[in-house]
């Protein structure tokens, strides 16, 4: 029998049901239900809804309900409606007729609002700690490579030498930038909906800026059919969640082109890595392929809410109970993504020989060079169009920018001299791009400083 028997028997076919109820994934909010609905049982004694009595009695029965729900002595009944209906079914069955009384001047729609809220709340608090982690961990393992010159490329060809350290401090501009997307969208998150009853609000005096103060909510919704409708905080959480997702995935492309023996820049170690069933001697970044393939599941997940959503009339309508899922498999896909990938690269070896060599062998110093010629007084469109005639030189015998004698350079521009070969050396490259932001080792160790110090 169903907690809204009464228009009708209550008695439902098993098929709606299937459709209908929500305990199969609801059911992970029930700290939140309980929480919310022990704020709202003390303001309503609070008020004089109900008798102080009355109002203890709820709260501790809750407080019991949580407890052994939390011990395992209470196991949730997956046959109810939802997580809502449970709840209340326990508590009416544990204390009697005051169990009753929680639901006065509140509705499964105000109610379903909070708890989402206050679950999001504390999902985004642990999924920044997790994306903080893995900063540190960038922070950790660019610190020890300031000085490994590696290529960076432009249309994944070899364009001008950068550093790993660089290169890795990149990934945490981004990740810094997830974690401020994650707490803006925090603020908007904790605005309480209680009181907004199913949609038209309540006759019943009750204290709402005293349930946001007990809940820890910056604020109350100012209108009862936008507390109950909207879900545009859940919208964010995974707009959000889908640029760190897209985030990781760069990274994680850039492992999986790393571990190939094409690159061979870094080694996983063992047990972040998986073999192959037939081939011997495989060694697959199987962690960072499935990085990059998760993401399309939050992408997915956005696209699941926003349509979700779309055109619905207001206020509440059943289809919001789809946004659940969603989000909880959103939530689990960056948790899963963030936990696995900072112990990956904590443990990952890299190999600043076979980087250097890389770095030295593509004419990644070209630009150098012609800076060079530059700033001996030819304009830089000249510079320009000398080294590219110098680097074609280069390749048809062979060498080097940096092997290259003195006397084939000054064939083709006399202000070359002793000091080009200085002037082109790879470290010498990333040691003049000191301007903040730049890949000079000086400017990282700071930038590494100014990330450690947000974090
Ligand atoms: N399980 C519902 C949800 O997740 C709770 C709200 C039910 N409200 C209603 N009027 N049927 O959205």
């Amino acid at each position: 029998m169903k907690l809204w028997a009464g228009r009708t028997g209550g008695e439902v076919d098993e098929r709606l049901s299937a459709i209908n109820n929500s305990i199969g994934f609801d059911s992970r909010m029930y700290r939140q239900d309980i929480t919310g609905s022990i704020a709202h049982a003390k303001m309503l004694g609070r008020v004089g809804v109900i008798s102080p009595e009355e109002s203890e009695q709820i709260v501790e029965g809750l407080r019991g309900i949580l407890a052994d729900i939390e011990s395992g002595k209470l196991e949730i009944d997956m046959s109810c409606e939802d997580i809502h209906t449970f709840v209340e079914a326990t508590l009416t069955e544990r204390i009697g007729d005051a169990g009753k009384r929680l639901h006065t001047g509140r509705s499964r729609n105000d109610q379903v609002a909070l708890d989402i809220r206050m679950f999001l709340a504390d999902e985004i608090d642990r999924l920044s700690a997790l994306a903080k982690d893995l900063v540190s961990a960038f922070c950790e393992v660019a610190e020890k490579h300031l000085e490994t010159v590696m290529p960076g490329y432009t249309h994944l060809q070899r364009a001008q030498p950068v550093t790993l350290a660089h290169w890795l401090m990149a990934y945490a501009q981004m990740l810094l930038r997830d974690i401020d997307r994650l707490s803006d969208c925090k603020k908007r998150t904790l605005v309480l909906p209680l009181g907004s009853g199913a949609l038209a609000g309540t006759t019943y005096p009750l204290d709402r800026k005293y349930v946001a103060e007990q809940l820890g909510f910056n604020d109350i919704t100012l209108n009862s059919l936008d507390g109950v409708s909207d879900r545009d905080f859940a919208v964010e959480l995974l707009a959000a969640l889908s640029i760190l997702m897209m985030h990781l995935s760069r990274f994680s492309e850039e492992i999986c082109l790393w571990c190939s023996w094409e690159f061979r820049f870094v080694t996983l170690a063992d047990d972040f890595s998986t073999g192959s069933s037939i081939m011997p001697q495989k060694k697959n970044p199987d962690i960072t392929e499935l990085v990059r393939g998760k993401t399309g599941r939050v992408y997915g997940d956005l696209m699941t809410l926003l349509t979700a959503m779309k055109a619905l009339p207001l206020a509440y309508n059943k289809d919001m109970q789809e946004d659940k899922e969603a989000l909880f498999d959103a939530i689990d896909t960056a948790d899963l993504s963030l936990s696995v990938l900072a112990p990956m690269l904590r443990t990952a070896v890299f190999h600043p020989d076979v980087m250097k060599k890389a770095a030295s062998a593509g004419f990644i110093n070209a630009t150098d060079c012609a800076d060079y010629m530059a700033k001996k007084g030819v304009p830089f469109r000249d510079a320009y169009g000398v080294v590219g005639r110098l680097v074609k030189y280069c390749i048809d015998r062979g060498t080097t920018l940096d092997e290259l004698p003195l006397a084939e350079y000054r064939q083709f521009s006399l202000v070359f001299d002793e000091d080009v070969y200085e002037a082109i050396d790879l470290l010498t490259c990333v040691r003049q791009r000191a301007l903040p932001g730049g890949p000079a080792p000086e400017t990282v160790k700071a930038a590494i400083g100014a990330v450690r110090s947000r974090l």
